[in-house]
């Protein structure tokens, strides 16, 4: 069997043609394929305006700035992370000069326990941020309940979970802020990118400002270098408003070729996620009578999983052991992960310290979990392969 990847990339006509129109047009840095990828995009998660920028973290970390602006957080402020995420979350707090705290997950969600929130609020405590992993959307009535009591603002980091819901209701639209990752192997890719999507125009002005060095001016005509139409505004002031900063920004943005190959994808994002639960129910399905031995996703009724990945948690007591069991999967061709162990990375022991002891959830899943894909661009012999690969595993322990 060749290799079963975690992730997938497929490039279809569609983006080839897309992309072949924004280098026939001469036209590189962003413009009408990103301007569409971003309305398109930020509608199907419930908002009004999408910046795109170069990455996940970055859309993270401009969420955190605008935040910050608004709400003039400083370096007291602390942010409370998941113990579980890829490390690009509380990363980008760090990055943003805030303090992090972590809440431990739920052992059958793996998400943000809610019921942990409390204990780590303190009067320094400014935000919330819940990662939808894996593609399973968080328990985002009982988070959206607590920010409310304590006044704190909620960054949605969905870059696991596009297009995942809770009654309907797509993860994005929750909270003030939603981040997104574009990278290869997320459910829309772009290669490399991000997404930042809000509802109202003022955060909008302030992540478009962010993403381009802090420029004053953010209409479209501002920021199409080479537009004929002239700003209004442009020569009101001593300096050109085009190339004027107003604030300490960045240099984020993306170009017409992710724009182009976002909207490709976008344009058949029905097809790849039926495809990708499709996927993930026939694994369940077929694992089910191994759920002695593993802990498989999952989700209430009402919530829409999307399957970036497929979490395998070893039960307590199976006596099976992880590192034998991601090796045999490996030799067998079947791509492993680690299940986003987070708090005893080196990094992290530098910074926080042995602080995975206080974390009991996320210490069990960082030694008891990982992770194979589900993509879209399986079919059912490797299903079928993984399924009796992971059955003739389990009847040996
Ligand atoms: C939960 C989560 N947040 C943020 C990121 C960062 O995204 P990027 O790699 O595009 O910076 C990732 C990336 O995989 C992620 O899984």
């Amino acid at each position: 069997m060749e290799k079963i990847g975690v992730g997938y990339a497929s490039v279809t006509e569609t983006e080839k043609r897309y992309v072949m129109d924004a280098l026939e047009n001469e036209r590189l840095s962003q413009g009408k394929y990103v301007a569409r990828f971003e309305k398109e995009f930020a509608r199907l998660h419930g908002c009004r305006y999408g910046v795109m920028c170069n990455s996940g973290t970055s859309a993270l970390h401009l969420a955190l700035e605008t935040l910050k602006e608004l709400d003039s957080w400083n370096e007291e402020t602390e942010v409370l992370c998941p113990a579980i995420t890829f490390i690009a979350t509380s990363n980008a707090c760090l990055h943003a000069g805030l303090k992090v705290k972590f809440v431990d997950v739920d052992p059958s969600t793996y998400n943000m326990n809610p019921e942990e929130i409390e204990k780590h609020i303190t009067k320094n405590t400014k935000c919330i941020i819940p990662v939808h992993a894996f593609g399973m959307p968080c328990d985002m009535e009982k988070i959206m309940e607590l920010a409310q009591t304590y006044h704190l603002r909620v960054i949605e980091d969905c870059a696991e979970a596009h297009f995942a819901a809770i009654g309907g209701k797509p993860v994005g639209s929750f909270g003030d802020i939603a981040a997104f990752s574009t990278y290869v192997a997320h459910t829309i890719t772009t290669g490399t990118g991000g997404i930042v999507c809000v509802k109202d125009q003022n955060k909008m002005e302030i992540l478009r400002s962010l993403v381009a060095h802090g420029r004053a001016c953010t209409c479209e005509r501002c920021l199409a270098s080479d537009s004929d139409q002239v700003c209004p505004k442009r020569m009101e002031t001593e300096l050109d408003r085009r190339f004027m900063f107003v604030r300490l920004g960045y240099s984020y943005r993306v170009g017409e070729i992710e724009g182009a190959l976002g909207l490709a994808q976008l344009e058949r994002s029905e097809s790849i996620m039926k495809k990708r639960r499709e996927n993930a129910e026939y694994l369940l399905k077929g694992l089910e009578s191994m759920e002695d031995q593993i802990q498989l996703p999952h989700h209430p009724e009402n919530v829409e999983h999307t399957y970036m990945m497929f979490p395998i948690l070893i039960k307590k007591g199976s006596g099976i052991e992880k590192e034998r069991f991601v090796r045999y999967l490996e030799q067998k061709n079947i791509e492993t992960r680690p299940m986003l162990p987070l708090l005893n990375q080196p990094v992290y022991k530098k910074i926080f310290g042995n602080i995975e002891e206080q974390y009991p959830v996320a210490r069990y899943m960082n030694h008891h979990g990982f992770y194979i894909g589900c993509h879209h661009g399986m079919g059912r012999e490797q299903l079928d392969y993984i399924i009796e690969s992971i059955r003739a595993f389990l009847q040996e322990v």
